[in-house]
């Protein structure tokens, strides 16, 4: 589980750390960087994915055209932190069980294309690999080699995938330690690759599906045969029915999945008073609820699920519930959530262990940098939540201004030493 990232001249943040939870909370005015925060585990993602550099930051099309990766908003020229030449990304696991750190700076010779400049993996305090670069390829030192002899890489993908095919001859004795270490350098490499942006979207959850195809889009493509596969388990299947009962308003007893003449799957809502509705006729909000459950209670929900402003087109009397659903699946080993809001109510209603994990980011007055901070530390938080309301202090802008006198604060009292 991804416990810290920072975030060093990506975007606009000059150096500052999120802390991650089971789930986390990020809020923050238009424009503060919550979303640079969201392109910044996308990176990581495509870096898990074993993607190059370009195709992580320029984006990947697939054989018949479509992308198969959208590239980073802004791409090769705003990625990095204006004004700067290299940014780096640093991710801790498990509370410093593993760290993690790539830096990406323009290439030496071909200055429109990126190359990594340094990466390091520590595990259990031991250092797996350090890599630098040398102008063209990356020098690799690793644990393997107690003579720590270097081995060139390639500069343009991330040496943590590279090394998924081993990159010492079968005849050394080196293979064999590479070996003992290669479950230290998979483990960091799955988590990146376990991550999902969701953006959900009607349109695309409206749409019928192929049997066989049981995971989740990220737009909430394959809802219907989603859905149809949690229904094959008697548990998942209740707890399905016991959430949509309580989420939409329309008393969702039950689904269908109707085949069409050409074998695609449809899905259909059976309401209590006996009428069946198509997903094409489905309010919008019920078809949010149910992507967001298909993609909690699918047959493989661990990993880091990135939900961009989640209350969107929910009924602030249903937030709450929203909530407690996703307050109760990453209460569930190995399932993190993060979501960006503007919504107070949502905020009103956190528990306290995701207020623990509740963030704001923001740009203070004159700087186009952001800063990230825990809402809780902020003074007088715990207080103020308990008996304001996180939403309403929201609402009226106390976060930011309490942030902006602490900052103030802080800095006067550095200038003073
Ligand atoms: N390379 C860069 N260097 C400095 N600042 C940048 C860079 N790229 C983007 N920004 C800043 O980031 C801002 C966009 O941030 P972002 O999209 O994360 O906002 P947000 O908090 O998600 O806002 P909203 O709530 O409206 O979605 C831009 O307006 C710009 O000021
Ligand atoms: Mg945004």
């Amino acid at each position: 589980m991804i416990t810290s990232i920072r975030l060093v001249n990506f975007k606009n943040f000059a150096d500052e750390t999120l802390r991650v939870g089971p789930f986390t909370v990020i809020v923050g005015a238009n424009a503060s960087g919550k979303s640079n925060i969201r392109d910044a585990f996308r990176f990581l993602c495509g870096i898990g994915i074993g993607y190059t550099l370009a195709e992580i930051i320029g984006g990947v099309y697939g054989s018949g055209g479509q992308r198969d990766w959208e590239p980073i908003r802004g791409a090769a020229n705003e990625i990095i932190r204006f004004g700067q030449e290299k940014f780096s990304i640093e991710m801790e696991l498990d509370d410093g069980r593993a760290h993690y750190m790539i830096e990406i700076g323009h290439h030496e010779r071909k200055p429109d294309e990126f190359q990594i400049k340094k990466e390091k993996l520590i595990v259990e305090s031991e250092t797996i690999y350090t890599a630098h670069c040398d102008g063209e390829s990356l020098r690799v030192r690793g644990a393997w080699d107690k003579e720590q002899k270097e081995i060139l890489l390639e500069s343009n993908q991330a040496v943590l995938t590279q090394l998924t095919i081993p990159p010492i001859p079968i005849e050394s004795k080196r293979q064999e330690a590479f070996f003992e270490l290669l479950p230290k350098i998979s483990q960091p490499s799955f988590t990146l690759l376990e991550m999902y942006f969701r953006e959900l979207s009607p349109g695309r959850m409206r749409e019928s599906s192929l049997p066989g195809a049981k995971m989740l889009g990220n737009f909430g493509e394959n809802l219907p045969t989603a859905l149809e596969e949690i229904c094959t388990d008697p548990k998942r299947q209740e707890i399905l029915t016991s959430w949509i009962h309580e989420l939409t308003p329309m008393d969702v007893q039950g689904f269908e999945f109707p085949r069409d003449p050409s074998g695609r799957v449809h899905l259909m809502l059976c309401e209590t008073n006996g009428s069946k509705v198509s997903a094409d006729s489905a309010s919008d909000g019920t078809l949010r609820f149910l992507a967001m459950l298909a993609a909690l209670l699918g047959k493989y929900p661990e990993g880091l699920h990135f939900f961009e402003e989640i209350d969107t087109g929910i009924h602030p009397a249903r937030q709450s519930l929203l909530l407690e659903l996703i307050e109760k699946q990453a209460a569930k080993e190995k399932v993190q959530i993060i979501t960006t809001t503007h919504a107070p109510d949502l905020l009103t209603f956190v528990n306290d262990s995701t207020f623990e994990n509740m963030s704001v980011v923001c740009r203070l007055e004159n700087s186009h940098d952001a800063i990230i901070r825990r809402v809780a530390d902020l003074p007088n938080a715990k207080e103020l939540r308990k008996s304001q309301g996180l939403g309403k202090l929201l609402a009226e802008g106390w976060i930011e201004t309490a942030l902006a006198f602490t900052e103030d604060y802080d800095e006067a009292e550095g200038d003073g030493e």
